[in-house]
């Protein structure tokens, strides 16, 4: 009996094993109900009287590191199975959130892209201005009833000092300053005093664009802003331009591209009418031209200007205006674009 005890004492004490199977078995071989141990604590009974006390001993001793064996082998292996996973070496680096553009920058991006490729460069203006660069210089005369066309913040302690209604009064900066050719880009944030409603805010974005140089037509227009067109709503997109008014261009338009929903073939988005306006544009005033410095016998120009909120709308169908400034990240993750 010691010498069996012994035997399987020494083999325990030499087991290994690989998997959790494995250790599994070894579990049933000794520790079951059937296994060797059991078997042997069976046979206690038979041992001598003067050997009962060693031999307990001794088969307490098998029993104990038998279990202990036995967990540790397990332990080991689930140790084993966390560590592997920790160090797969295959796993990509720990994922990082990669954020997104706003959708208002992405469309303002696109804009700038399309017209850079036909030579427009970008200039910024302050959005906090004086009355001259947003009105006055602008053709707007005082008291004239096209300021009502916009609700303008003012400053109470100085009516001169106004938050920009329109990227216009970039125009009226870099004309002062720059001779021509110009051919340029104002995108920035406006100012409006309009109740915020689904439809409308008290800031929105606009894109202004401004080519001033020596025998610029209407056609020239016409061709850029057609151009324009294709580039961000694609190939078949057919644009109309609707006459309008405009203080600062003569003559002035709106034009409507056909519905990118439904192909121009009329849709609730269109009101059924296959045509959606976009943006405002026309001649620059020869007055504009001669309060800004540039003599209006020599140059000629055209001038257009678009709201980046209504272009979004159209490329994404946002419903809600209010959606561009809430910062909701479930609605800006849905922006994944190549801008
Ligand atoms: N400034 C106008 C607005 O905010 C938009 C506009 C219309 C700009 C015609 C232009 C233009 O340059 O020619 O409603």
């Amino acid at each position: 009996m010691k010498e069996k005890i012994k035997a399987l004492l020494d083999e325990i004490r030499g087991l290994n094993a690989t998997r959790v199977e494995e250790v599994e078995a070894l579990r049933i071989k000794f520790l079951s109900k059937k296994g060797e141990v059991s078997v042997l604590f069976n046979e206690f009974r038979n041992v001598a009287n003067e050997e009962k006390r060693e031999v307990g001993q001794l088969l307490n001793e098998l029993k104990n590191e038998a279990q202990d064996k036995i967990n540790s082998l397990k332990e080991h292996l689930s140790d084993a199975a966390g560590q592997t996973e920790k160090s797969d070496l295959t796993r990509s680096a720990e994922p990082i959130r990669l954020g997104t553009r706003h959708p208002l920058s992405l469309v303002k991006n696109e804009i700038v892209d399309i017209f850079s490729r036909i030579g427009f460069t970008i200039a910024e203006g302050p959005e906090i201005e004086d009355d001259w660069h947003v009105f006055s210089a602008l053709n707007f005369a005082p008291e004239h009833p096209a300021r009502d066309m916009q609700d303008t913040f003012f400053i109470e302690q100085n009516p001169d000092v106004v938050l920009r209604t329109h990227t216009s009064s970039v125009q009226t900066r870099v004309m002062t300053k720059q001779k021509p050719p110009i051919r340029m880009l104002f995108p920035g944030r406006v100012y409006r005093n309009e109740a915020i409603s689904y439809r409308a805010h008290c800031f929105f974005h606009q894109v202004e664009g401004l080519y001033i140089d020596k025998d610029v037509s209407f056609a020239d227009l016409k061709q850029a802003l057609m151009y324009f067109a294709k580039e961000m709503f694609g190939e078949s997109t057919e644009i109309r331009l609707r006459p309008s008014y405009f203080p600062f261009t003569e003559p002035s338009a709106e034009m409507d591209i056909s519905c990118n929903l439904c192909g121009g073939k009329g849709c609730p988005f269109c009101k059924h009418t296959g045509w959606v306006e976009i943006l405002g544009c026309g001649m620059v005033d020869p007055n504009v031209l001669e309060n800004c410095g540039i003599d209006s016998k020599i140059y000629s120009g055209y001038a257009f200007g678009m709201g980046i909120e209504r272009i979004t709308n159209l490329k994404y169908q946002v419903k809600d205006l209010r959606m561009f400034s809430e910062n909701d990240v479930r609605f800006l993750e849905q922006f994944k674009a190549a801008y």
